[in-house]
């Protein structure tokens, strides 16, 4: 078990680690919860999965259940505003406590309901796939999707407590588990080189899911999220690089239409198309990037992208929202354990690190 401390600039709390803790998620709750109301909101298909076993951990201590069917799709206000009127007809007040039972989906929309019922109540979070475990359930980013694009519609609220199971991830398919990876190789390139060694070392290991392997990646991921967070709670500064692959990631999630690519499966091509950049602008070296690029192609398969034109996508890449300024920043690898922002960079140069990512990709499946 490993309890790892969030000292963020608007709140502290604790994020625990360990396999099997829905089982004894009193423990852990009840402290928090004290004597108010608890409602757990589910992913339905999570519920199904898993909720027996946080049933029975949360044994004395009395909840109610609103799950709801998620899902990027139904990741809108709509979604939130029915779960809001259910909130509401069962009679939670300012006093209530929310746990959001499920993926980064449903760790989005009921951090944005905790932030947003009665102008705020606490919110637990109880992430169940190994991307919300490592990445969205700590920090506080909270929110929806517009029509227009991810993410646009939301608020910072910091959870006072995750409870993370690393037992939870044993129903997750395959594909999940290695798109959760890809934010996990993204954490060994901007800040831990003994964390990538682990993963270019363990690739086998990791990807039967031994459970103590499994567990020391969490904990670490969690480890380094949470210390970019206290840094840098609303990404003024050192948050940004934590969106290493993630400037290409976008475009192209945008680009397939959402359909055709997780989110970190983006984020792993996104990675190669920011080593290859960061290696034209002289940012890393030859062999530095192609140990990197090595390791996110041994957690592939990344779904072929034929037909994606990087002439269109370069220009998508260069309107990302993280632009300020009509600046688009660029995470660029230095070296494994460490990565700079840059922010002028030409279009062609962009372009041509995409077709050489969507090479790559194409010569490795
Ligand atoms: N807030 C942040 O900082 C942050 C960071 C990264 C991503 N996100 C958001 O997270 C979302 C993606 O999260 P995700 O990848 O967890 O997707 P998700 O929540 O949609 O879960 C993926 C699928 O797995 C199922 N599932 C979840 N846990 C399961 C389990 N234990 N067993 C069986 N099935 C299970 C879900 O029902 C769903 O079908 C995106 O909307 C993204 O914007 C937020
Ligand atoms: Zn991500």
């Amino acid at each position: 078990m490993q309890r790892i401390p969030v000292r963020a600039a608007s709140a502290a709390y604790e994020v625990i680690v360990e396999a099997d803790c829905l089982e004894k998620a009193a423990e852990y709750l009840g402290p928090v919860v004290k004597n108010r109301r608890l409602f757990v909101v589910a992913d339905e298909r999570v519920w199904h999965a898993q909720g027996d076993r946080l049933r029975k951990g949360l044994a004395d201590l009395p909840f109610e259940l609103i799950t709801a069917e998620l899902g990027e799709q139904r990741k809108r206000l709509s979604t939130v505003e029915a779960m809001a009127e259910r909130l509401h007809q069962a009679g939670a007040d300012r006093s209530a406590v929310l746990a959001a039972f499920g993926g980064g989906v449903a760790g989005d929309m009921v951090g944005f309901l905790g932030a947003a019922y009665m102008r705020g109540v606490d919110v637990i979070q109880i992430p169940t796939t190994l991307l919300s475990q490592v990445d969205s359930a700590v920090g506080g980013k909270t929110g929806v999707n517009l029509a227009g694009g991810k993410n646009l519609f939301g608020a910072f609220l910091q959870p006072k407590l995750a409870l993370i199971d690393t037992h939870a991830l044993d129903t997750l398919p395959e594909r999940e588990i290695r798109a959760g990876l890809y934010e996990v190789i993204k954490y060994g390139v901007i800040w831990s080189p003994e964390l990538f060694d682990l993963l270019e070392n363990k690739r086998d290991a990791v990807l039967a899911r031994e459970a103590e392997l499994i567990e020391r990646i969490v904990a670490e991921s969690v480890r380094i999220k949470a210390e970019v967070v206290a840094e840098d709670e609303r990404e003024g500064g050192l948050r940004r690089i934590l969106n290493y692959g993630h400037t290409f990631g976008h475009a192209l999630e945008a680009e397939t239409r959402y359909e055709l690519l997780l989110h970190g499966e983006a984020v792993g091509w996104g990675m190669i198309a920011a080593g290859r950049l960061g290696e034209a602008l002289g940012t890393i070296s030859h062999e530095e990037r192609l140990r990197i690029e090595r390791v996110i192609l041994a957690y592939g398969p990344i779904p072929s992208l034929e037909g994606v034109d990087a002439a269109r996508t370069a220009p998508r890449v260069m309107g990302d929202k993280k632009t300020i300024g009509g600046k688009t920043n660029f995470i660029l690898p230095e070296r494994i354990g460490q990565v700079k922002v840059v922010s002028d960079v030409a279009m062609d140069a962009v372009e041509a690190a995409m077709q050489a990512a969507l090479d790559a990709v194409a010569a490795s499946s």
